[in-house]
């Protein structure tokens, strides 16, 4: 259904055609003719979807051997442990975050240890998730027939909800129920129906195409997605290590071996802004995404990337308005207002003064803290519980959301 833009090479021929973006830096115009658009409407991340644009990393660099999102034939995955045993700071933290456990499987999924039996009545309906042995149960019930079926993964930790991926007679659903941090119990996944379903299948949820199925992997996990199939035999659940750095096989055994020229292995931190923003794009979307997709309004909020290219702060050059100047990608997010102040004093002064050299810009005339919470404001999409931020940073002098 989809064709995309890449330019996978044979690892095998690093040297001729490969090699890590971070030595090869080329950028390429993508045609938009070359994207062919796979338009689906994915609920929890409230988006149409571009496969194509999820290839940051053919577009940007000239050889490339694997991306965010996708895995290539013959790539080694050595795993998180392996990178541990030199990197003992960045796996502490990392695989603990938010993105190191995006997307869970079986019994180890943290909410379920904690809530072991979940329950959820819709109408006629009633829903039960609960562990059994290694695997996680999904299973409604009208009364009379019941649907149960395992759980192939749960996607998130809950905070805008923990949603479930499951199989039924060869078709992909995603639950209709979710659990949801706030409430500490399931409710309507963002984004179905509230209608009741007409069917015990209905009810089960939102049926999935296979190609849907495999970008809620792409996304949410390493490894799992070769060209456009899934091998979830290979998968490693979450955001690992090699998923924003690449497979790190070579890089593991240069650094044993003792001699080695370059480190090879692909550092993002290399990166201009610019670029960097569209990395993480790959995932969390760019505008080049957004536009494709044609999407607008207050769903594109949960877009990062998108909107913070869209405010008057930003520059393509300027590290200190790049993702990695408020974030850092191997520990959970800062939740302190007051976090971010020194970020924006980075180029802001805090009172009107005589330009510095670095704080060429203006100053506020209204707050000298916590200038998120009035500069960077927090929207709730429709039936959803959890507030996003809005990378737009803005003069935010009504409650509209600008497009
Ligand atoms: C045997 C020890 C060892 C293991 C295992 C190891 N690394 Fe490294 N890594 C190093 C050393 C040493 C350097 C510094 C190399 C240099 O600067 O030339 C490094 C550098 C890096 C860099 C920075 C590269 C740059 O260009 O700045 C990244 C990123 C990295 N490692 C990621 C990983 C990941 C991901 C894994 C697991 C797949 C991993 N490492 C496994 C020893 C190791
Ligand atoms: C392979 C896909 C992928 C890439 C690449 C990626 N992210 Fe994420 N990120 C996710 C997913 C999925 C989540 C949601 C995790 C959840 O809540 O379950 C997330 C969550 C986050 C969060 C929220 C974490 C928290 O503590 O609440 C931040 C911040 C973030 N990412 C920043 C970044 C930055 C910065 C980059 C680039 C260096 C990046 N991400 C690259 C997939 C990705
Ligand atoms: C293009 C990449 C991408 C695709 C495709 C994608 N997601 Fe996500 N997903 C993200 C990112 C980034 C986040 C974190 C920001 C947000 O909540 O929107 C996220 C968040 C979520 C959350 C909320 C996590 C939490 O902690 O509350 C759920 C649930 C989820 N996704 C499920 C899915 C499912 C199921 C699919 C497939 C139908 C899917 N996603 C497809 C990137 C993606
Ligand atoms: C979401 C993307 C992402 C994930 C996942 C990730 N990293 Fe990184 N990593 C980065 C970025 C971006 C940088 C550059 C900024 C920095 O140094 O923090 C980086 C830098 C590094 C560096 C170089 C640090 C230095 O001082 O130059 C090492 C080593 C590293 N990461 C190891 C790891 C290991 C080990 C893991 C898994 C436990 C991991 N990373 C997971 C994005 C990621
Ligand atoms: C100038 C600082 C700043 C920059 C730059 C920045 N963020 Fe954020 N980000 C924040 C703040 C503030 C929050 C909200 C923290 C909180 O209150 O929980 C946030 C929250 C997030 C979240 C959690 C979901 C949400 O919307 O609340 C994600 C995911 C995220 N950022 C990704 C990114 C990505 C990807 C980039 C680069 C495109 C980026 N951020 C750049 C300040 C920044
Ligand atoms: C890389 C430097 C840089 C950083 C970091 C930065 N800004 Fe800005 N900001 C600018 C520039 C440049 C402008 C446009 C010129 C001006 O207004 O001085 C601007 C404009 C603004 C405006 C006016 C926007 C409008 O619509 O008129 C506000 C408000 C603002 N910034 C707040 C912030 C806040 C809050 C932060 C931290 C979350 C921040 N900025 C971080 C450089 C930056
Ligand atoms: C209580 C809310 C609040 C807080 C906190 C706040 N601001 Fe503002 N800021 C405003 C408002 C309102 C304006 C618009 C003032 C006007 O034009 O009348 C503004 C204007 C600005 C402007 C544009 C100034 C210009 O001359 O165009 C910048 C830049 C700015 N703020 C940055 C910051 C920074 C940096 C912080 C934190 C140190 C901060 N703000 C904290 C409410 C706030």
């Amino acid at each position: 259904m989809y064709v995309s833009s890449n330019r996978l090479c044979d690892p095998k021929n690093e040297g001729k055609h490969c090699g890590y973006p971070g030595r090869q830096r080329k950028r390429i115009i993508v045609r938009p003719v070359q994207a062919v658009i796979l338009c689906i409407l994915c609920v929890p991340c409230g988006l149409c979807l571009l496969l194509a644009a999820q290839d940051w990393a053919p577009r940007n660099f000239s050889r490339i051997d694997w991306q965010p999102t996708r895995a290539v034939e013959g790539a080694s995955y050595v795993g998180t442990n392996t990178c541990a045993k030199c990197h003992s700071e960045q796996a502490r933290s990392q695989p603990l975050s938010p993105m190191g456990l995006a997307l869970q499987r079986g019994k180890d999924t943290q909410v379920l240890r904690s809530h072991p039996r979940l329950t959820f009545r819709a109408g006629p309906f009633a829903y039960t998730i609960e562990c059994d042995g290694d695997r996680v149960i999904y299973q409604v019930s009208d009364g009379q027939h019941t649907i149960s079926e395992p759980v192939l993964a749960a996607f998130g930790l809950g905070d805008a909800g923990q949603t479930y991926l499951l199989q039924h007679e060869g078709f992909y659903y995603e639950s209709r129920v979710s659990f949801f941090n706030d409430v500490r119990s399931l409710d309507f996944t963002l984004g179905h129906p509230r209608k009741i379903p007409e069917s015990l299948e209905d009810a089960v949820g939102n049926k999935v195409s296979r190609g849907k199925a495999v970008l809620c992997f792409a996304c949410h996990s390493t490894a799992s997605v070769k060209g456009t199939t899934l091998q979830l035999d290979r998968m490693i659940p979450g955001i690992t290590c090699e998923g924003c750095h690449g497979p790190g096989g070579k890089h593991v055994t240069a650094m044993e071996s003792g001699v080695h020229k370059e480190p090879s292995i692909f550092n993002p931190g290399k990166l201009q802004a610019g670029d960097l923003v569209e990395f993480c794009g790959s995932c969390h979307r760019g505008s080049f995404q957004v536009e494709l997709t044609g999407m607008s309004g207050i769903e594109t909020v949960r877009f990062q990337p998108h909107r913070l290219t869209g405010s008057r702060c930003f520059r393509p050059q300027d590290p200190r308005i790049g993702c990695l100047a408020c974030h850092n990608p191997h520990q959970s997010r800062s939740r302190d207002a007051a976090f971010y102040d020194a970020k924006c004093l980075a180029c802001h002064p805090a009172v009107s003064t005589e330009p510095t050299s670095g704080q060429s810009v203006s100053a506020c005339p209204v707050g000298k803290k916590l200038c998120t919470d009035c500069h960077m404001p927090k929207f709730v999409l429709p039936g959803g519980h959890l507030e996003f931020t809005d990378h737009r940073i803005r003069i935010a002098r009504t409650k509209a959301f600008p497009d």
